[in-house]
């Protein structure tokens, strides 16, 4: 699912363009043109030509529906070959062509993994989880097994990844401050975990003598773990004999870039089919874009190895422990109640900067904090507290930071005279609000 790292604007760019092409292909609407055989496409490199006339060859209809394309800033992509209405499919792939958790058991893998006592993620809730180093050494294995049918598809994975797991020190540190910092070091030893006790057990074994060394490799390890979790789908497991969601991959359908779009998909049970759907118009020659979903940017990093500038769906997660044994804890809960009942026009017109002095702002906001403080006493567990306090914090951080920024920006604009707003500042207090809604819940 993941096409490469992009911006908003660029997008809002390529879709502008996308728009004005679509008018001319509309003009021709009629379906009779010609389709350009791939061997004669320019664009496309030989690895491409080749996996597109191996889905052709499965019977894979996607010709009239869909196109790859390198698009300039979401870098390969899929154009719609025609319009699609809302409700439409866009692309069926077949069963023969996905890789499924229940393929990867009945391979040669699976078989490798039972012989060796290693869990063949065979039962249990959570299947997505489970078998992911299953699903990873079965990857890596069709990634180098060259007679193996898939091995069209395989060449055109990529195979440098922007994940954080696979950036330098260096690079990491540039995460420091934020939530992912620390995750990033507990994903980083939970997948060379699983390598060790997986991958690194097969490899001891050489199970697979006919296959290079590297594929019980951490280094291969990592490019599956990640490349299952940037392009895969959780669909529902019932189809396959599982309980919860199953993460699968089909070819083509991960050629989709992320976009604030209205689609879906599904494992169709009956045909055996995995689906991908649009709730929306998309107009011919249009990128059409599938939206991975409303992610943050740190899941969004993680995940995928990009960011979306003014993400909409932006949110700072907050984890930590203050315990309610430590000094002046009943104080601070007072002013974190302060800041959580402010309303958004209290928050807007710095009143709220008096709860940095512990001072109240209006009596309705005192209300709240009673009356929320009586249902903290009695109702909250501890750790929903602790969350709390944790975002009176952050919350009197970013008060202290914008008005700081605020100073800084009258200054600057005095000496320059250029009366612009900046990005930055408006990014933060969109954040404010957002977290002003939260607090309205309350
Ligand atoms: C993509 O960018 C290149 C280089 O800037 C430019 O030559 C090309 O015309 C662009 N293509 C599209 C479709 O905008
Ligand atoms: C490689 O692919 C061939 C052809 O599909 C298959 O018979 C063989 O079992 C595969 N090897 C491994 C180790 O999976
Ligand atoms: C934000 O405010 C805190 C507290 O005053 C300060 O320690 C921190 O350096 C500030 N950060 C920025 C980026 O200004």
């Amino acid at each position: 699912m993941l096409g490469g790292r992009w911006l908003w604007m660029a997008v809002l760019v390529l879709s502008l363009l996308a728009h004005g092409r679509a008018s001319i292909f509309d003009e021709f609407d009629s379906g009779t043109e010609d389709v350009v055989p791939f061997h004669d496409r320019e664009d496309l490199d030989q690895d491409m030509k080749d996996f597109l006339e191996w889905l052709t060859a499965k019977g894979m209809n996607f010709q009239s529906q869909v196109d790859v394309a390198i698009t300039n800033g979401t870098g390969r992509g899929l154009l719609a070959r025609r319009s699609f209405m809302p409700g439409e499919t866009m692309l069926a792939v077949p069963p023969e062509l996905l890789i499924t958790p229940d393929m990867a058991r009945r391979s040669e893998v699976g078989r490798a993994f039972r012989e060796h006592g290693l869990d063949d993620c065979s039962g249990g809730e959570d299947s997505t989880y489970e078998c992911m180093p299953l699903l990873a050494m079965h990857l890596t294995v069709l990634y180098y097994n060259e007679s193996h049918d898939f091995h069209p598809w395989m060449k055109i994975l990529p195979r440098k990844l922007t994940t954080p797991l696979f950036w330098s020190d260096k690079e990491r540190e540039e995460l420091q401050g934020s939530n992912l910092y620390n995750m990033l070091d507990g994903w980083t030893m939970n997948v060379e975990k699983l390598h060790r006790s997986t991958a690194r057990v097969l490899g001891q074994h050489n199970v697979f003598p006919d296959l290079p060394k590297a594929i019980y490799s951490l280094k291969e390890f990592k490019w599956a773990y990640a490349t299952i979790f940037a392009r895969a789908f959780d669909v529902d497991g019932k189809s396959f004999g599982f309980s919860g969601r199953q993460r699968i991959m089909a070819p083509m359908a991960d050629l989709f870039n992320h976009g604030d779009v209205k689609t879906s998909y599904t494992f169709n049970a009956a045909s055996g089919h995995f689906e991908l759907f649009t709730q929306q118009f998309f107009s011919r020659g249009e990128q059409i874009f599938m939206n991975y979903d409303s992610k943050n940017n740190a899941e969004f990093l993680l995940q995928y190895g990009f960011v979306i500038e003014s993400n909409p769906h932006d949110y700072v997660g907050i984890a930590a422990s203050i315990g309610n044994d430590q000094p002046f804890y009943r104080d601070k809960s007072l002013d974190c109640l302060r800041v959580l009942c402010a309303t958004k026009e209290e928050m807007e017109s710095g009143e709220s900067r008096k709860i940095l002095r512990g001072k109240q702002i209006s009596d309705s906001n005192e209300i709240c904090v009673y009356t929320t403080l009586n249902i903290i006493k009695n109702d909250l567990p501890h750790n929903v507290k602790t969350a709390l306090i944790l975002r009176r914090d952050e919350k009197r951080l970013l008060i202290l930071n914008l008005s700081r920024y605020q100073r800084l920006l009258a200054r600057l604009k005095e000496r320059t005279k250029v009366h612009r707003v900046s990005d930055k500042s408006r990014s933060k207090r969109k954040d404010e609000d957002d977290e002003d809604d939260e607090d309205d819940e309350l």
